[in-house]
């Protein structure tokens, strides 16, 4: 199928097939431009002009696993290790909503220092305290976990895929079974949280038909937040002599995943704007409806090093806030004023909806 065929395909919404997606995917220069177009009207139309402020909270940087791609890989011995308590990261969620965020992201590297019940503790009193929405960002944990946390009043969790490529995920993640992270979705979802996953791109082995196929998987899950990150080489890792993802790669992903996912929250990510100081001004541009400012304390944002020149790691929460806010506005577009929950029914269906 040519790009003309694939870009009717996508707006026509038919059912995502490699067949579409990876032309699409594949599209350069003038044909790259008309895709951002088209996904950035598309997001225009349904999600409006509100760019989401998630804060983002990395509370600890001990990871149990070994991921192949990852800064914060166990086997990395020249990371120093940080953990905040309780009361800080409490803090940093109650200091979140003081300066204008609606939602906090808890993140951290697979820590099992934080248990089922000392997470849920956790996630009690932000919920007393604040009107917050809490997003887990924790990794792989077994149901009954996962269920606590969620009666605690965890609202969304996202974990990526990373890949559903059997080689490339089992080349990468010499820990994980691609079934395995597959049932945590699963589980996930039957538990009622406001679900996310997403793609980490330009890993090793990974073509646009690998891109394709997580784009089908995510689409029969039905994902409702996506976060796409191009993979940045860490030089203390297995893979540093890899070439990586490129910023481009990554646009592309996040326009095709809007065409595919009118109503999903999708981030202009972290690692997009290492890669280029604008390149969540673009994401913007391209689908994306999301911004995840950090709200780690300053003291220990260095150490979260998942990959190398990653941005913000001087700063403070406030001036992230304001940064993030100057970027929305350059772009005329406007902060979300609620929660900025998963939108669960169309607000209006356009004909290309093409409902039944
Ligand atoms: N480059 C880009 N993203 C990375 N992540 C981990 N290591 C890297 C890297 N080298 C991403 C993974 C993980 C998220 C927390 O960070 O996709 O899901
Ligand atoms: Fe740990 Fe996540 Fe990094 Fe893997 S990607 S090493 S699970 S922090
Ligand atoms: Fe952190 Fe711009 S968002 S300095």
């Amino acid at each position: 199928m040519n790009f003309t065929e694939a870009l009717e395909a996508a707006l026509n919404r038919q059912r995502p097939s490699a067949e579409w997606l990876v032309p699409l995917l594949e599209a350069q220069g003038e044909e790259e431009h008309r895709l951002f177009c088209a996904a950035d009207s598309l997001r225009s139309e349904q999600m409006g002009q509100a760019v989401h402020l998630r804060g983002l909270v990395e509370f600890s940087n001990h990871c149990r696993k070994n991921c192949r791609y990852c800064g914060l890989r166990r086997e990395n011995l020249k990371l120093s290790r940080y953990r905040l308590t309780r009361q800080e990261i409490v803090e940093a969620a109650v200091w979140a909503e003081q300066i204008g965020y609606k939602t906090v992201v808890l993140q951290s590297g697979e820590d099992l220092y934080y248990s089922a019940d000392s997470m849920a503790d956790i996630i009690r009193e932000i919920k007393s305290r604040t009107e917050l929405a809490i997003t887990l960002s924790l990794g792989e944990r077994d149901e009954i976990t996962y269920s606590r946390w969620k009666e605690a009043g965890a609202d969304r969790y996202l974990l990526r895929i990373e890949t559903t490529d059997e080689k490339i995920f089992r080349n990468v993640h010499p820990d994980d079974e691609l079934h395995q992270r597959k049932q945590c979705l699963l589980v996930l979802k039957e538990l009622g949280y406001q679900l996310g996953s997403g793609i980490l791109v330009g890993l090793p082995g990974q073509d646009a038909w690998s891109l394709a196929g997580d784009v089908v998987w995510m689409h029969k899950l039905g994902v409702e937040m996506i976060g796409i990150g191009p993979f940045i080489p860490h030089p203390e890792t297995p893979l540093k002599h890899e070439r990586g993802g490129t910023l481009s790669q990554a646009l592309r992903l996040v326009a095709v995943l809007r065409l595919v996912f009118p109503f999903a929250h999708i981030p202009a990510t972290t690692a997009m704007g290492s890669l280029d100081p604008s390149g969540r001004e673009k994401a913007l541009q391209a689908g994306a409806n999301v911004m995840m400012p950090n709200i780690t304390p300053a003291r220990v944002r260095q150490l979260y090093e998942l990959y190398p020149n990653k941005i913000c790691l001087d700063e403070d929460a406030g001036h992230c806030y304001a940064c993030a806010a100057s970027r929305i506005a350059s772009l005329n577009r406007t902060i979300g004023t609620d929660r900025g929950d998963v939108v669960k029914a169309p607000r209006c269906r356009s004909p290309r909806d093409g409902a039944p």
